[in-house]
């Protein structure tokens, strides 16, 4: 089977191009900078040069493709650069998608917002998908790397877990949801780690493997956001992040779901393995 990657320099695209072609598929990636991406992901891919924000560049990516994964970097343009490959999708009769979204659908939170929009533009377009909601993914702690070498991790979310997951789980479902054939269309398949963790959590184990005190710092939002926002952090973004704390601090990103388990026929990876092997980052 031929499938077409976007976002396949990315966190999760990355490891499902891999995955395709351990499994002897062909991969074809829709990527900007073809060179690039060739000395970083190898030669067995085939690049096509595209740019979402250039519908004219799709068309001719998404010609023979059996199935595409949809991704692209979260940023208010993303909506768009989305529904740009959605239409070309349409038009040029793509058998299947399966998009990368995200877990929680509060509209309050400008990042669930545009993962939204992006999944009705989706519905309504008639393409056979099945979309992805996954929680947080644990390199989202590689942002606060040198608060943690300082031994502070702010948070306002209280006591509230939240059910962060490995991307490359994410990718793990990702791929067998691309050669599941329609087993998975017209589903919502949310992924999560085994289990909420809070912040304490979070502190816990990261003074276990690295070895130096990390205190959770309880903070309120309004503290929280003039930090983020001292290091230039665009609006949306501080806004996403409050408002994916003010959900943890409620409960409400907490659930924990049974897809890796179910789909991979594992458990999903824990934060202490992710974390005993990318500590070299927090060093
Ligand atoms: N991080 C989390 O905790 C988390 C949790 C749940 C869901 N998500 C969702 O996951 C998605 C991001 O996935 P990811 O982390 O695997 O990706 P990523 O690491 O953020 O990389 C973004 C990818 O999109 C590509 N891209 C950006 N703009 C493009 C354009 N105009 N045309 C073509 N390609 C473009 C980038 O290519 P270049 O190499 O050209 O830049 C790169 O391959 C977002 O929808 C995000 O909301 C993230």
């Amino acid at each position: 089977m031929t499938f077409l990657l976007t976002g396949v320099t990315g966190q999760v695209g990355s490891i499902v191009a891999r995955n395709l072609l351990d499994r002897g598929h062909r991969v074809r990636a829709l990527v900007r900078d073809p060179g690039a991406a060739a000395a970083r992901l190898g030669t067995d891919i085939e690049y096509v040069r595209g740019d979402l924000e250039d519908p004219a560049t799709l068309p001719a990516a998404l010609k023979g493709v059996d199935a595409a994964y949809l991704a692209t970097a979260p940023s208010p343009e993303m909506t768009r650069q989305e529904a740009n490959f959605i239409e070309a999708a349409a038009g040029t009769g793509l058998p299947r998608l399966v998009a990368l979204g995200v877990i929680g659908t509060d509209p309050s939170v400008p990042i669930f917002k545009f993962h939204q929009d992006i999944e009705a533009k989706i519905t309504a377009s008639g393409i056979p998908a099945t979309l992805l909601r996954p929680a947080g993914f644990y390199s989202s702690f590689l942002f606060m790397a040198k608060m943690i070498q300082a031994g502070v991790l702010p948070s306002a979310a209280g006591d509230g877990g939240l059910a962060w997951v490995d991307h490359a789980d994410v990718a793990g479902v990702a791929t067998a949801v691309l050669l599941d054939g329609s087993r998975h269309v017209g589903q919502v398949v949310e992924i999560t780690g085994p289990v909420a963790l809070t912040t304490d959590d979070v502190a816990a184990a990261l003074e276990r493997e690295l070895g130096h005190p990390v205190a959770h710092q309880r903070v309120d939002e309004r503290t929280l956001q003039v930090e983020l926002a001292s290091f230039g952090l665009p609006g949306w973004l501080v806004d996403s992040f409050l408002g994916q704390q003010r959900l943890t601090r409620a409960g409400r990103l907490s659930t924990v779901t049974s897809t890796v388990e179910n789909v991979l026929g594992r458990p999903p990876r824990t934060f202490d393995q992710w974390l005993a092997e990318n500590k070299g980052a927090f060093a």
